[in-house]
């Protein structure tokens, strides 16, 4: 059976592709609606190296500076077998094998629409992965937290850039995964400061503590994994990445989890959380949780798609059928997704196998 994951996503990239139709406002509702989880901290806190160790693939735009200038939606497939590969919405009749053009592909993406300008611009790009070696996961990369401009971006950019972050953590699906890292003090946490601002509880947050490797000989994290530090609802994850060295080097991922395995079996210090450490462990519980998120939210997900199916009903009987004009058309076809969605959504809920077309 499909996963609710994947159903999810299909919805996400149909909320997009037809999400500038005009006048109607249920899409909208219904992307914003749908859970997912985000990932959050300060610049060169690690988050495009968490999303690559998650991923096992080396394919995210790096530099200093900020780099990622638009909301990356990164939705992974599990598969059975055959070789890994990705897909651009933008770009849907071509696959991707080489993650170096997957690379490029995004920064080009990035320019086309934020001009070179080195502006941030709130359209995400959506990016899909296929591959044996990860769980069912959609997670949105954002812009870094920053405090001051560089490379001649004006000022505004920092507020721009907490902005943004904002308007998608501060929803109540919205699962948040925040990075710090372990070299600095967690009071100072970018991360940590928005994540308590939204989400004082701590119920939506996950903490991910990052380049536990580079921390002072002689002190550890202990502490703040182990929920002493910082209280979380949800639990405290730390990852070793690659460091510059090795990404220089050109380290294998699934060499460096299987480092990152041996690194907390090894270590004195986190030896006994070791089973609950690590980015492979990291996707594993955030799918999981994702998926959980998910079924809790179907019947609102529901009541707003058949929302969206009366209003849309309404405004075609307004246009008067049959329509010639391309608003009407593109009505029609967002209608006829809607149904399907409702479909399938109620085929999950029966426990059926939901129809095995694909609609995006
Ligand atoms: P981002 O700006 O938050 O996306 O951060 P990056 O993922 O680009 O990481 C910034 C720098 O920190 C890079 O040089 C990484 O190699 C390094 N880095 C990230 N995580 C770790 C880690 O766990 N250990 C070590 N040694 N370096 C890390
Ligand atoms: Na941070
Ligand atoms: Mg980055």
């Amino acid at each position: 059976m499909e996963s609710l994951i994947g159903l999810i996503n299909r919805i996400q990239r149909a909320c997009t592709v037809l999400g500038d139709y005009g006048g109607n406002n249920a899409l909208p509702t219904l992307w914003e609606s749908l859970p997912s989880v985000v990932v959050v901290g300060g610049q060169s806190s690690g988050k495009s190296s968490v999303l690559e160790s998650i991923v096992g693939r080396d394919f995210l735009p790096r530099g200093s500076g900020i780099v990622t200038r638009r909301p990356l939606v990164l939705q992974l497939h599990r598969t059975e077998d055959g070789p890994d590969y990705a897909e651009f919405l933008h770009l849907p009749k071509k696959k991707f094998t080489d993650f170096a053009l997957v690379r490029k592909e995004i920064q080009d993406e990035t320019d086309r629409i934020t001009g070179r300008s080195k502006q941030i611009s709130p359209v995400p790009i959506h990016l899909s992965i296929y591959s044996r070696n990860v769980v069912n996961l959609t997670m949105i990369d954002l812009p870094g937290l920053t405090k001051i401009a560089v490379d001649g971006q004006p000022e505004s950019i920092v507020g721009d850039i907490e902005n943004m972050v904002r308007s998608y953590v501060e929803k109540e699906n919205t699962i948040i995964l925040a990075i710090s890292p372990a070299n600095q003090d967690i009071a100072t946490s970018d991360a940590m400061k928005l994540a308590r601002e939204v989400d004082p509880t701590g119920d939506r947050t996950f903490g991910v503590l990052t380049k536990l490797d580079l921390m002072d000989k002689g002190t550890n994290a202990i502490d703040v994994l182990e929920g002493h530090s910082y209280r979380l609802q949800r639990p405290w994850i730390g990852v070793v990445n690659r460091s510059q060295a090795d990404i220089n080097k050109s380290v294998d991922m699934i060499v460096a989890r299987r480092r990152e395995r041996e690194y907390f079996a090894s270590s004195p210090d986190y030896r006994h959380l070791a089973s609950r450490m690590g980015s492979e462990y990291l996707g594993r519980v955030l799918s999981k949780h994702l998926e959980a998120v998910i079924k809790a939210r179907i019947p609102s997900i529901q009541s707003l798609i058949n929302k969206t199916i009366t209003e849309l009903e309404a405004e075609l009987d307004r246009l008067g059928r049959p329509i010639a004009s391309d608003a009407g058309g593109q009505l029609y076809t967002v209608l006829e997704l809607c149904r399907a969605f409702d479909h399938v959504f109620k085929a999950y809920l029966d426990g059926g196998r939901p129809g095995g077309d694909r609609i995006y």
